[in-house]
């Protein structure tokens, strides 16, 4: 394992050193370095700025400052110049011991290909875990990777699964599935990585050079709590990275416009370009506010996490085209592959715990397909038809008085007929958001 942080380095100086744990501690106490300064040091990747920490750690470890950021994997801010001036010496050394590792790995790598704990006409899931099932994917064969990992809080999983690992330990075993997701997409394929904001830095830093950026989607998460002394967080991050210079398939989503539960009247204000709006709906933001949780016990497949329909399709219908291939390499309940189904996109999925739930998700689709008819009622319409009907009641306006040219920019009047129908049911806007996170 690589060294994600100083803490990381010192454990491994103890290791060297035959240290139990105690005597690595005394050392520092006797250094004016307490237990508890060392271990900051464990859940990030900072070097200490307080000198005496530094220095003891430095004295610990036998090593300059210099040194300790190179151990880190990192070049020491100032030492750019050198750094670059040597670049084939370096290059060179580390091509020798690449090699030697690849010598040492030998066939190792070779993986029989397990069978499949089910199949469909367009889809493989298999049990057991992702970073053994990746090797059987060849490289540049997958569309479209669709990823929801624990997010290491410690929550509950099948038994075998863990949510609790160190901070080193997660990031360590979050790149190396992330290396394999890079090997397998075709050039332009998609990846999709929903993970909570902390680990999609440490991924968007790593990816750098790997994939090209996207977008950082903030999922509008609709219950959390607050954290004391952080801000409350309110989004997941899904991040958007594409294989090479630009996505092979890119079909915009459209969504209808927000509009007020209580009048219909739209949240923004669209002014003078009402006219210009498509009928089809706005285009999809980086925000997704329109995400609901899957709670209710009807249409949850499982008691762990579980993500809607409607998010897989809009990653899988953005992505991707009939007959593709989407890969998941965390299944949970196997709404990636419903939605794969569903959408008429090949599917390769992977499952550590449980999977006669997702089996059993895919031989009945009725709830499936019912959850998907409800997403599309919304999909590609500037105002679904509920909305539709509750704007005509209050006389605004609909996309279809544009197309056919009866009301022109009668902006004004809407507004104010509108205005008045919020008035009379519950004013503010922060009402109006409440209602929009509780529905
Ligand atoms: C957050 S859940 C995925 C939920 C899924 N997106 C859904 O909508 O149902 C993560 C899943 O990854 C599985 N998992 C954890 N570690 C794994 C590993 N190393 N290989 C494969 N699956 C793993 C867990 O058992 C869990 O079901």
């Amino acid at each position: 394992m690589r060294f994600f942080t100083v803490f990381d380095v010192v454990e491994n100086k103890a290791k060297q050193l035959g240290h139990t744990e105690k005597e690595m501690y005394d050392f520092f106490k006797k250094l004016k370095v307490k237990k508890k300064d060392l271990l900051i040091y464990k859940d990030n990747g900072i070097i200490p700025y307080e000198e005496n920490i530094l220095s003891g750690i430095l004295s610990y470890l036998e090593m300059s400052k210099v040194e300790l950021e190179l151990t880190l994997g990192r070049v020491p801010s100032g030492f750019d110049e050198a750094f670059l001036k040597n670049t084939k010496e370096i290059a060179k050394l580390l091509e020798e011991s690449m090699k030697k590792e690849e010598a040492a790995e030998g066939n190792s790598q070779k993986a029989l290909q397990p069978p499949p704990f089910y199949s469909s006409k367009l889809g493989n899931l298999y049990n057991g875990d992702c970073l053994e099932l990746f090797k059987v994917v060849p490289d540049a064969s997958v569309d479209c990777i669709f990823a929801d990992p624990p997010f290491n809080l410690d929550k509950e999983y099948d038994e075998g699964v863990s949510d609790k690992i160190s901070f080193s330990g997660y990031l360590d075993w979050y790149f190396k599935w992330i290396d394999e997701c890079v090997r397998v997409l075709k050039p332009g394929g998609s990846l999709f990585i929903y993970n909570i904001p902390k680990w999609n830095t440490y991924l968007s830093e790593y990816l750098y050079g790997k994939m090209n950026f996207r977008n950082w989607i903030a999922v509008d998460m609709k219950a959390s709590l607050p954290i004391q002394n952080k801000l409350y967080p309110a989004h997941y991050s899904l991040l958007y990275y594409v294989k090479g210079e630009k996505p092979k398939t890119f079909n915009p989503q459209r969504i209808p416009l927000q509009t007020c539960p209580h009048c219909g009247k739209e949240i923004k204000d669209y002014g003078g370009y009402k006219n210009k709006m498509n009928p089809n709906g706005v285009t999809v933001s980086d925000v997704w506010s329109d995400i609901f949780p899957v709670r209710h016990k009807n249409s949850k497949n499982r008691k762990f996490n579980e993500l809607s329909v409607k998010l897989l399709d809009r990653v899988i219908s953005m992505s991707t085209n009939e007959g593709d291939v989407v890969l998941d390499p965390f299944g949970g309940s196997g709404t990636t592959f419903a939605v794969s189904e569903l959408l008429g996109r090949k599917w390769i999925g992977f499952e550590l715990g449980n999977c006669e739930i997702i089996k059993e998700r895919l031989e009945n689709k009725d709830k499936d397909k019912a959850l998907f008819e409800k997403v599309y009622e919304e999909k590609n319409k500037l105002f679904p038809d509920k909305v539709k009907e509750l704007r005509k009641k209050n006389g605004l306006w609909l996309a279809e008085d544009f197309q056919k040219g009866s009301l022109d920019e009668n902006n004004a009047e809407d507004d104010k007929k509108a205005e008045k129908a919020v008035e009379e049911n519950e004013s503010d806007e922060q009402n109006i958001q409440t209602e929009l996170k509780l529905s």
